[in-house]
Order: C-alpha cells, then structure tokens, then sequence
C-alpha cells in the first residue's frame, strides 16, 4: 500500500511546481450506472488518487500552495448513518483530516458555495479539461460568478494550465513503493497465467478460464485491471477480444491477455500456450520468433536508449522470422521500411504501465522519442496474428494468434521484468502443463 507520507510528498511537489498564487482542482471519477439502479464497481480517477488516496465517489480536492489556513482541502460526502446502512460507510469530512491529511474538509454539497470564493484569491488555475465535460462547465461557472462579482472589487483568476502537464510527469517516475504495488500486482496476475495454464483442458470454455483468472485475482485482494482477454485458435487475432465465450479446441493455441490491479496499480501481461499443453512445430516455429522478437525488445529497455528502440527491434526480429518462413517475400530492408509486417503485426510494442494500464506520460518530448529512464514501467508486447483465410500464407501457419507481454522497469543497469514468474519459453510453458497439480 502507499502510505499517507507518500500522498503528502506527491502534493508538496506538485504545489512546489505550481507555485504561489496557484489552485488545483481535481475531481474524482463520477458513478456510473451499469443498468437502472445498478452502478459498476467504483474506481477512483487515477489523478486524484494519485495526490489523496482517497477512494470515495463524490469528491474533489483542492490545493492551495501557501494558504494560511491549509493548502489541502477536501470535499467529500458528509456522514450519513442512515444511507451508510445501505451504501457502506464514508470517511466524513473529519475522516477527510484525521485519515486523509486534509488541513480542511467541506461536504460536497457545498463546494459551488465555497469554491468561488477560494479562486478568487488565486491568479493561476491548474486543471485538466476536457475529459469531464460536466465539471469544467462547473470550473467555468465558478469562475463567472467570482467575474460578475468583478465590480465589486474581486479579483478573477486569468491563468489557466493543464494540470495533468505537471501531474503525468510526476506518475511516469514510479517510488519505491509504487514499484512494490507493481511488484505484488504483477506477481499475483503471474500466479493467474500459471493458474489458467494448468486449468486448460480441450472442452473447456474460454469463460471458465477466465474464471481461473479473477479467482487468483480476487483472492489475492485485487481486481482485473481491465476486461479480460482469453482468446483460442482465431480469436486470439482479435485484438481486444473480451467474449470468451468460445470453446477451446485441441490443436489450437490460447491467448490470454490478463492483469491484476493492486492498491490502483496495474499489471498487463500475455502468454499464449497450446490448448492441449504441446505446440505443433508449426505454433512451436511462429511462437519463437515472438519471443526472440519480445527478449530482444526487453534487452532495448535500458536507461538512455528511446522510447522506440524497443519497438523497432522487435519489428526486425518479426520481419526477419517471417521473412525465413516465407510469410513474407523480399529483401528485410525494404519490408521493414514499407512496413509489410503489419499485415501480420498491427499494433505497437508497448506503452507506458502505472495507475492506468496504458499509463500516462508523453512518448515523445520536442518532437523525439523520450529517453527511457530509471523508474519508468513499460509493456513489452509483440506478436503475430495469422487468421483462417490469410491469402498467400500457407495453411499450417493459419489460426495462429501470438503475443506475449511482461512488463518491465527500467532500472540503472538490467531491466527488471517484474512479471518473470510467468513461464514462457516453450519448455517452461510445456512442463508446467504436463503437471497435474502445482499444488
Ligand atoms: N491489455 C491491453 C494491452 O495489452 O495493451
Ligand atoms: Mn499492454
Ligand atoms: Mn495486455
């Protein structure tokens, strides 16, 4: 877990970047109906959770860099033991300081009483717009009011910068502790992968797989970190594939793309293994040119070296196997520049991992590719996806849909790839699965 020092530390450094004479309004993610009076489970913004660790719906935090009377404020639900019975319990605007570190709290209610006011005293107004249209109106409207009290001699805030400018910086620099959250998430999605590749009989349904998964998850304490992915035979070359709903057939491989969310934190990891626990040669050939192409993006993953380095090795390795296969016909040089690969590889090498699984941070910085650094988590994920009917591709390399993905910290030296504890050479992958039980 991240501890309350953290949270403190992160909102020190952000009001440091802002400076004085500043606020920051940041709101959490609303509620969101699943059907009539049901709502999905809730899951805070990342950058509010982030700078408060706070996992209430309805509320917003404010910060005021310098402010006599506290620079942190919250604004949340009051108590309220009544609806408590019924939708669980609430820190309360006294929880919102004593647990939270909030020098003041205010119950939401209020917050279009008392937010016109606290801007008013600020020149410059950091927040993220555009991705909640109904509170920037409400940033707006606030701003308004304090506008038409202009003549009365109040000062209106005539700044306005993106808040997640400063913020995502902060995010893509994992601590020490972030990077133990990531650890434990990472570890608990492996021992899912290792699970669901033991479950895995011909017959069995792709659902009764993923049930495989969310146990493991779930009693570990965490949750998926987004839809599951659990493809067999073709549609493992969906993409984002979240039906898995179809049996699995002998003979055909199974892609699993599976993550555990830890303290909102996430994990992202692939493995594709056979149904039935051996490759065919023809799997075993495409499925090592995946992961030469994955160990060779992995070993890019070093301080100084670009964002892209990673992505264009990989894409060699790929154009180069299929190139030897006969997959694709031509000269390596030309097929890589003209990007002929992408029939068979579509997608990129990987994104950055943290609060979100494609995490934020810039890829590029004054129009380069950003170097890596050490503390950054990133995916590495290539693959190739053949489907049925794949014209002039013989008929032995067809339903074949392959990605394997670790995620993977860049560090001083070595790259650490935290998600390890998933098999996935072919004899590690072909061994465990010939076991009847681990356990
Ligand atoms: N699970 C989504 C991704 O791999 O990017
Ligand atoms: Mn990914
Ligand atoms: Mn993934």
């Amino acid at each position: 877990m991240i501890g309350r020092k953290e949270f403190a530390r992160r909102r020190k450094q952000l009001m440091r970047m802002m400076g004085k004479d500043s606020i920051a309004i940041v709101p959490t993610s609303p509620e969101q109906v699943r059907n009539r009076d049901v709502e999905f489970p809730f899951r805070a913004d990342s950058d509010f959770f982030y700078l408060t660790g706070f996992h209430e719906p309805e509320a917003v935090a404010v910060l005021m860099p310098g402010r006599p009377h506290g620079e942190y404020l919250l604004f949340c639900r009051e108590r309220d033991p009544h609806l408590e019975t019924w939708t669980g319990r609430r820190a309360g605007t006294r929880g919102a300081i004593e647990q939270y570190d909030a020098n003041d709290a205010f119950p939401i209610g209020d917050i279009d009483e008392i937010l016109p006011g606290l801007l008013e005293s600020c020149e410059r107004v950091f927040h993220t717009m555009g991705s909640r249209p109904e509170f920037d109106k409400r940033v707006m409207d606030w701003i308004n009011r304090i506008r038409q009290g202009a003549r009365m001699g109040s000062r209106t805030p005539d700044k306005f910068f993106s808040l997640e400018h400063l913020l995502h910086d902060m995010r893509l620099y994992k601590s020490r502790s972030e990077l133990r959250v990531m650890r434990t998430a990472a570890r608990v999605a492996c021992s899912a992968h290792r699970r669901a590749m033991q479950a895995c009989r011909p017959g069995m349904h792709e659902y009764e797989i993923e049930a495989e998964l969310v146990h493991e998850f779930r009693r570990a304490g965490m949750v998926p970190a987004y839809p599951g992915i659990v493809g067999g035979g073709e549609n493992g070359c969906i993409l984002h594939y979240t039906e898995n709903s179809q049996p699995l057939q002998d003979g055909d491989l199974l892609l699993i793309d599976a993550g555990a969310e830890y303290d909102c934190y996430a994990s992202d990891i692939t493995r594709t293994f056979p149904v039935n626990g051996r490759f065919s040669d023809a799997q075993k050939t495409l499925y090592k040119v995946v992961l030469a192409a994955q160990e060779a993006a992995i070993r890019e993953v070093r301080a100084g070296n670009h964002w892209n380095d990673p992505h264009e090795a990989a894409v060699r390795v790929l154009t180069r196997g299929l190139l030897k296969l006969g997959i694709l016909k031509g000269k390596l040089s030309a097929l890589i520049r003209d990007e002929a690969y992408r029939r068979f590889y579509m997608h990129r090498t990987g994104h950055w991992l943290g609060m979100d699984v494609h995490d934020v941070g810039d890829y590029k910085v004054g129009g380069e590719w950003r170097v890596l650094e050490p503390g950054m988590v990133l995916t590495v994920e290539p693959g190739l996806y053949i489907p049925a009917g794949s014209r002039g591709v013989a008929k032995k390399w067809w339903n074949t849909g392959i990605r394997i993905e670790d995620d993977v910290l860049v560090t001083s030296g070595d790259p650490e790839v935290l998600s390890a504890a998933a098999p996935k050479t072919v004899a590690e992958i072909e061994s465990l699965m010939a076991l009847e039980s681990e356990k």
